[in-house]
């Protein structure tokens, strides 16, 4: 079932901060790709997190105790987000860039000269620059899957000549966060199981919008973060139980040598764990709202909510798209073509024939239109495009954004 506006003006006013308003109007938070808005009851987890069980782990006192069933319950939600039934597999960090560096030296430990990696053009910086850094460190040669610039997605054909026995790591986004491209991540994982080499998934962009499948997509490791999923600011990895077990992290002697402990270095964000099970029950009640149904168990509910959340934002897409078009002024980086937009998320990257990226983002924040200009990381991509120094307008739109939103985009587009 689809969300229906009565759904998103329901779910709108759980969402404090929607109601700021900005030279007397209402602002519009296109912003979601750098970071979404929390809901209320994040908001009240994490307080009630330092209120009544803030407490190191493992204590016998009743705070550490009370502490660790929160914890506990929030690496089940996290396990349920990703899609495995093994919590054990869920570790907590402080954020993807930080977990990645973390992985990707343990992994290159197992790596030798002339080994091969494979990364590819459409990337967060995060999802390179780590891998790139851990390759020269190991002598590892780095290949690069390109784009076709003509609608920012991948070369796939070029999986098939880069692959080889010598290839040790496959890392691609799961949707690119600058262009909204979504990648068909399940593929390249079997492909890269198939020449021998283990998968990394970067699922920061794609979390928010649609379901992620780790046992589904066979992945080995994915890296995601909760303040794009309407959590705190939190990073998710997931990995395989055998690879987690096998792969030597750094860590400190006295910390717990099992899992997840193991991966999750140091005292944890505790309140923003706690406030990521709470961005994940929000999204699990939209399932349940939707099917009617409040008993649905929180992974099938998570399922329906994405059911949900994926035709609405489609929507939302279509509309600006369509407007875009209209405007002679504006150029789109991306999927446009209409029998291809199941491909893309409804971020939209964008430049102006005579405003530079940044006057133009100036405009629409005149405006109370908060939207990103730049590169937001994905410096691989910006790069190959020749969009440095100056990078795009990126319109990132998720489930409580309108299509009255988008109107108001358009015109104040047109006087741009
Ligand atoms: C696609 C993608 N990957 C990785 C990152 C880095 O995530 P974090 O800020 O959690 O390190 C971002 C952040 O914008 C992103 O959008």
């Amino acid at each position: 079932m689809n969300l229906t506006a009565e759904h998103v003006a329901r779910l709108r006013a759980q969402f404090p901060a929607l109601g700021r308003r900005v030279h007397d109007l209402p602002a519009v938070y296109f912003d979601g790709p750098a970071g979404t808005q929390v809901p209320q009851r994040v908001i009240d987890a994490i307080r009630e997190y330092l209120v009544h069980h803030n407490a190191n782990h493992e204590g016998v006192f009743a705070t550490s105790v009370a502490s660790d069933r929160v914890l506990d319950e929030a690496h089940r939600a996290a396990a349920d987000f990703l899609g495995t039934a093994d919590s054990g597999t869920v570790a907590f960090g402080a954020n993807m860039t930080t977990l990645t560096f973390a992985l990707s030296r343990a992994l290159a430990k197992t790596w030798q000269p002339g080994d091969e990696i494979v990364l590819t053009r459409l990337e967060h910086d995060a999802n390179f620059t780590p891998w790139v850094l851990a390759a020269e460190d190991a002598g590892v040669t780095v290949r690069t899957i390109d784009i076709d610039p003509s609608n920012c997605t991948l070369r796939l054909d070029e999986y098939r000549q880069v692959l080889g026995p010598r290839t040790r790591l496959v890392a691609v986004g799961c949707a690119s966060n600058a262009v909204g491209t979504v990648n068909p991540v399940k593929q390249v994982c079997g492909w890269a199981r198939e020449a021998g080499a283990l998968s990394f998934l970067d699922a920061v962009h794609y979390a928010p919008h649609d379901l992620i499948s780790v046992e589904d997509w066979q992945c080995d490791f994915l890296i995601c973060s909760a303040y794009k999923f309407f959590g705190p600011h939190v990073g998710l990895m997931y990995g395989r139980r055998e690879l987690l077990e096998a792969l030597q992290p750094y860590k400190l002697r006295p910390a717990p040598n099992d899992l997840p402990g193991r991966w999750m270095t140091g005292t944890q964000n505790h309140e923003c764990i706690a406030g990521t099970l709470a961005a994940i029950d929000y999204l699990a009640d939209i399932g349940r709202t939707v099917t009617d149904d409040a008993a649905l168990g929180r992974r099938a509910a998570l399922a329906s909510a994405f059911a949900a959340i994926r035709p609405y934002e489609r929507a939302l897409l279509d509309r600006l798209l369509d407007g875009l078009s209209d405007l002679r002024a504006l150029t789109v980086w991306g999927i446009t073509d209409p029998t291809r937009r199941h491909d893309r998320f409804p971020t939209v990257a964008v430049t102006h024939a005579r405003l530079a990226a940044k006057p133009l983002a100036e405009h629409l924040a005149a405006h109370g239109i908060f939207a990103w200009h730049g590169n937001y990381y994905a410096l691989p991509l910006t790069e190959r495009l020749g969009l440095e120094p100056d990078g795009m307008v990126r319109i990132g739109m998720v489930h409580y954004n309108t299509t009255a939103e988008v109107d108001r985009l358009l015109d104040v587009l047109a006087k741009s």
